[in-house]
């Protein structure tokens, strides 16, 4: 069997009772392990004085994990800084927001270095790897330098920008010499494929050769949207069990007859959070009848807490908060319910299929797993309503959502109305179009299509990869 080797900043080991972790890419990658033996690589999470220059092993199930440790100063530059300041904001369309530091940038070049080099001695001829995330991005040439001649692919969560907001990044250009030492790139949607092409012949004078393939020098990369799916079964099941979980139970009597409003976000600046709060405080404006009636709650695990535009965020939240429920609650109800615990992925679905409306409106997403949870979770015979933004790489394939610009607080103020007020006839005609599409593209369906793509790309190509 051939031998899949997965590489993220971030490793999910199984816990020791073997249960996986519950984030989006260790579902979607649990998947693509049912079809190989796997090998997943990265970050342990851990910092030391000293880390070993070969990983730790563990193994569980099919799958070896190599972990490494990072030093502080790693963490400090390559994670905190570089990625997280710099490319993390640029990636996200916040040119103002992005700090750049050379002495960052060295960092993470510095770490991807090791990390390839502990790598090249766990890489066998035939297997194929795959680099999630942008953490990682010089990771092949990396590689390449190190003698690996495999097929490698990479998958980028995140938006790949327009080339002019990119092109803000200091260094840029030698970011992209890394991209053609892939073979393959997966992005989210049509635009961030879009996007990145037309860095590489912007900045690198690569050619076109087909729609997604193209010459860059001596290398020839394809380029390609698979937007990541969900476990749909796995989902719903987990909605229609969560009757029992003590949690909800508390929710549903807390609620009594008002409605739930859900947002589930990382406590990221992307996520528009504050934004939406005050969303929802004009519309509780706009509509005082509602007033009483409806909840919103936010669920908004703390992230990155050591990059200081996080912890200015989390600042921001909290004031935006006390202000609007100072001011609109009432001694028996407050408007937003805010917390910054993360729940498991049962209480979760079973929190969305409660909410009567999901909203979520990041300023700009990748692709926004919770959408696709929240429709997934959703009772058939009476469905809640998404409301989601246009930014959100989601909203390319769930055009049956109130699609809304989230700059537009009178607009999405006015979905929420529209969307407690919506006929269960047009929540159910809604709800079943997305149902459709989530299970066209599910993860199994993802796994498979990179899989396919990338036995494809194993045909010669007519230009010869060098090195
Ligand atoms: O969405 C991009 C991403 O890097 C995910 O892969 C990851 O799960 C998430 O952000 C959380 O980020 P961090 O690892 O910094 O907590």
């Amino acid at each position: 069997m051939r031998r899949l080797v997965v590489i993220s900043n971030r490793v999910p080991i199984p816990d020791a009772s073997g249960k996986a972790a519950a984030g989006g890419l260790a579902v979607a990658l649990h998947e693509a392990f049912q079809a190989y033996q796997g090998l997943w690589f990265g970050w342990s999470g851990k910092v030391s004085a000293n880390p070993a220059a070969q990983p730790k092993i563990i193994d569980k199930g099919q799958v070896r994990y190599a972990v490494m440790d990072l030093t502080s100063l790693d963490r400090q530059e390559y994670y905190n800084g570089f990625a997280n300041r710099a490319l993390w904001p640029i990636m996200h369309y916040r040119i103002g927001l992005s700090e750049f530091s050379r002495a960052d940038y060295a960092g993470y070049l510095r770490v991807n270095r090791s990390f390839a080099s502990a790598l090249a001695h766990l890489i066998q001829p035939d297997d194929l790897v795959w680099v999630h995330d942008y953490h990682l991005i010089p990771l092949a040439s990396e590689l390449r330098a190190a003698g690996i001649t495999n097929a490698i692919g990479y998958f980028h969560h995140i938006p790949w920008p327009a080339p002019e907001v990119f092109g803000a990044l200091p260094g840029s250009a030698e970011l992209l010499r890394g991209i053609p030492d892939y073979d393959l790139v997966g992005v989210q949607t049509e635009r961030d494929a879009d996007n990145l092409r037309r860095s590489l012949v912007q900045e690198l004078g690569a050619v076109r050769r087909r729609a997604d393939l193209l010459d860059v020098a001596s290398r020839r990369v394809r380029i390609k949207s698979i937007p990541i799916g969900i476990d749909v079964n796995g989902f719903q099941q987990a909605a229609q069990r969560s009757g029992s979980s003590r949690l909800l139970k508390q929710t549903i009597a807390g609620l009594g007859t008002r409605k739930l409003i859900i947002g589930v976000d990382r406590l990221d600046y992307s996520k528009g959070i504050p934004e939406r709060m005050e969303t929802f405080e004009r519309f509780l404006v706009s509509h005082p009848d509602q007033r009483g009636q409806v909840t919103y709650l936010q669920i908004a695990p703390t992230s990155r807490s050591e990059v200081p535009e996080y912890a200015t965020l989390s600042r921001v939240v909290n004031e935006t908060l006390g202000r609007i429920n100072g001011s609109l609650g009432e001694p028996g109800w407050v408007p937003i319910h805010y917390v910054t615990s993360a729940y498991s992925r049962a209480v979760l679905a079973g929190l969305y299929r409660l909410a009567r409306v999901g909203l979520v409106t990041p300023i700009r997403d990748g692709m926004n797993l919770v959408a696709k949870e929240y429709v997934a979770a959703q009772d058939p015979q009476d469905p809640g309503v998404l409301i989601l933004s246009k930014f959100a790489g989601a909203a390319e394939e769930l055009t049956d959502a109130l699609i809304v610009n989230p700059n537009d607080k009178v607009e999405v103020a006015e979905a929420i109305q529209q969307a407690l007020h919506m006929s269960q006839e047009e929540r159910t005609a809604r709800w079943q179009a997305m149902l459709k599409v989530l299970r066209a593209s599910d993860v199994s369906r993802w796994a498979a299509a990179l899989s396919m793509t990338w036995l494809a790309i194993r045909q010669p190509e007519p230009v010869a990869k060098l090195r």
